[in-house]
This record gives structure tokens, C-alpha cells and sequence, in this order.
């Protein structure tokens, strides 16, 4: 049994794997539509989700599957001080895999030791968000057709920003990829990023505080919002919030084949006349979620190559 924690628990070869699986299910989702029947999806939300939590259910949906879950915590047990561990051995009765975001970090992965089902941390506060990088390296395969070779900024909150973090640490097992940090002093990337994930992999970084120096040089450039919930006091929220918009003037620095990804949810850092440039990819990154996420339930119930259509 296997759970998808950090980036990492997949090797390079796996996650190649598994994005060649989402490609096919793109392609076509309907000879999916019956490879999970009577399995069953478990969603833990203990922190607000759009994409993650409802992206999870199509996909479980799609593959012919069914869920069940909270979309809060204080409508589950945990409101009335229940552990993850407990509440991960009881659902681990009723489902056959479980996705849980929670804003404790490390949450998921101390659910994993008493899961008796796959677990998938679907975010956990400050520090990975797994799934959503499997979205990126997908949306960014799928715009420039390689994972390697590429310059990448990555714009706004780096600090609290797990998908950064996440993005990062996979990013770095691909040749010739170079990032540029782009941040104001305090929303800097942690120092563990810098330390135990880029100079050991011996990758081209540089920190950034300028949006429009970087532009002419970016490949991709990785948007994120300031996240307001990490922030200990408002004051500083209101002073940071807005340091980035990327705006249509902006963009006109940047390389014609440039692709804008972000995470969403979006609060004020891509101007609504960005939505219509063709180097906009952040709602295709929305799509891509559900292709990626179908080829990774079926990938950790090992119901990849056992007779289900594949391309
Ligand atoms: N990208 C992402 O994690 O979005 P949600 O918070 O809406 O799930």
C-alpha cells in the first residue's frame, strides 16, 4: 500500500508514469468511466477548498467510483477533539482511499502511519501540497512539452506558499531547470528550501524582489496569492497583499510563449485582462486537476494495466 505524501515519495520515473496516464485519460475520459466501480473516495477537509477537495470527487466520480467525506472540521469529530489517528483508522472502514488537507503541518503524514487505505495529503498548512504539483508539472508538460531546460519564476507569498514548496522540491530533479524567486524580504522562501532542496541539488536559483526585471528571462511564470490565514497579524497582510499584480502592461515585457500559471484561488495578483492572454494557463491548470488526480487514485489502488483502456 502506498500513499502520496510529499512530491518525493514518487520517483521521477513514477510521476512520468503517472503524467503519461493523466495524458491518455485527457485524451479520452469516458473509456475511464468505469475503472473504480464500488471503490469509494474519502475526502477530509479540515480546511476550505475549491479545487482540491471537488477536482478529488470528480475525478473518484468519473472513474465510476463514489465519495464521501467533510468539507470542514468542525462538522466531523475532530470538533469534539478526535485525533486524525482515530478518525483515519475509522475511515479507513468505510473507503477504499482518502484524500486530507489539514492546516497542521505534517497532519497527513501522521494519519498515514494508521491508515489501513491509501492516504493523499491533499495540503497541509504551510508546508506541501503534492497533488497540486502533480497539476503543475502536467499543465507545464502540456504548454512546453518537457519538464527540463526551463527558466521559472516564481512570484509572491514563497513563504507560506506549500505549492511553491512542492513545486520546488520536484522541480529540481529535472536537468537545466533555473528559478527565479521573485518575493518582497519577508515572504522570502523558507530557508529549508534554499538549504536542503536547491544548493544540494546543485540548481540555478536567485532571489528576486522585481517582477518586471525577471519577466523578459521566464518560461513560466508561477503566480501565488498571500495567504492571508498564515499571516500572525492583518497589518502586515494589508501591507504585503498587493506587492505583485501581474497586469497586461507587464505581460508585454514577457516572452511570446510564456505560460502564467497559479494555483488558485486567485485575490488580486493576475488582473481580470490577463484571463483572455493566450499565455494564460491557469484554468487549464483547473482541467488538468481532474486528469491527474483520476491517474492517481487509479495509480495507488493499483488499477493501472489490468485490463482498463489505456492510450
Ligand atoms: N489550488 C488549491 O489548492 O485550491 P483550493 O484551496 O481551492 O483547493
Amino acid at each position: 500500500m502506498r500513499h502520496l505524501i510529499d512530491p518525493l515519495d514518487f520517483t521521477v520515473e513514477e510521476t512520468g508514469a503517472l503524467l503519461d496516464l493523466s495524458e491518455c485519460i485527457a485524451q479520452n475520459p469516458e473509456s475511464y468511466s468505469e475503472t473504480c466501480t464500488h471503490k469509494k473516495l474519502a475526502t477530509l477537509f479540515y480546511e476550505p477548498s475549491t479545487r482540491t477537495r471537488l477536482s478529488f470527487e470528480s475525478a473518484m466520480l468519473r472513474l465510476g467510483g463514489s465519495v464521501l467525506g467533510f468539507a470542514t472540521a468542525d462538522s466531523s469529530s475532530a470538533a469534539k477533539g478526535e485525533s486524525v489517528a482515530d478518525t483515519i483508522r475509522t475511515v479507513s472502514c468505510y473507503a477504499d482511499i482518502c484524500a486530507m488537507r489539514h492546516p497542521k503541518e505534517g497532519a497527513p503524514l501522521q494519519a498515514a502511519r494508521y491508515s489501513r487505505i491509501p492516504l493523499i495529503n491533499a495540503g497541509d498548512g504551510g508546508h506541501q501540497h503534492p497533488t497540486q504539483t502533480l497539476t503543475d508539472l502536467c499543465t507545464i508538460r502540456r504548454r512546453k512539452g518537457r519538464l527540463g531546460d526551463l527558466t521559472i519564476g516564481l512570484c509572491g507569498d514563497l513563504k507560506f506558499g506549500r505549492t511553491v514548496h512542492s513545486l520546488v522540491k520536484s522541480l529540481v530533479r529535472y536537468p537545466d531547470v533555473r528559478f527565479v524567486l521573485i518575493s518582497p524580504e519577508e515572504l522570502r522562501v523558507p530557508d529549508y528550501i534554499i538549504g536542503e532542496v536547491l544548493r544540494p541539488a546543485r540548481a540555478a536559483f536567485r532571489e528576486e524582489t522585481s517582477l518586471e526585471k525577471a519577466m523578459p528571462e521566464l518560461d513560466i511564470l508561477y503566480m501565488t496569492r498571500v495567504q492571508r490565514e498564515r499571516f500572525f497579524n492583518e497589518e502586515d497582510y494589508v501591507r504585503l497583499k498587493d506587492t505583485y499584480i501581474l497586469t497586461s502592461d507587464k505581460m508585454k515585457n514577457a516572452r511570446p510563449d510564456l505560460a502564467v500559471l497559479h494555483p488558485l484561488p486567485r485575490v488580486n495578483e493576475i488582473a481580470l485582462e490577463i484571463d483572455d492572454d493566450p499565455r494564460a494557463a491557469y484554468f487549464e491548470q483547473v482541467q488538468n486537476g481532474v486528469w491527474v488526480r483520476m491517474a492517481l487514485i487509479m495509480t495507488l489502488l493499483g488499477l493501472t494495466g489490468k485490463g482498463e483502456r489505456t492510450c
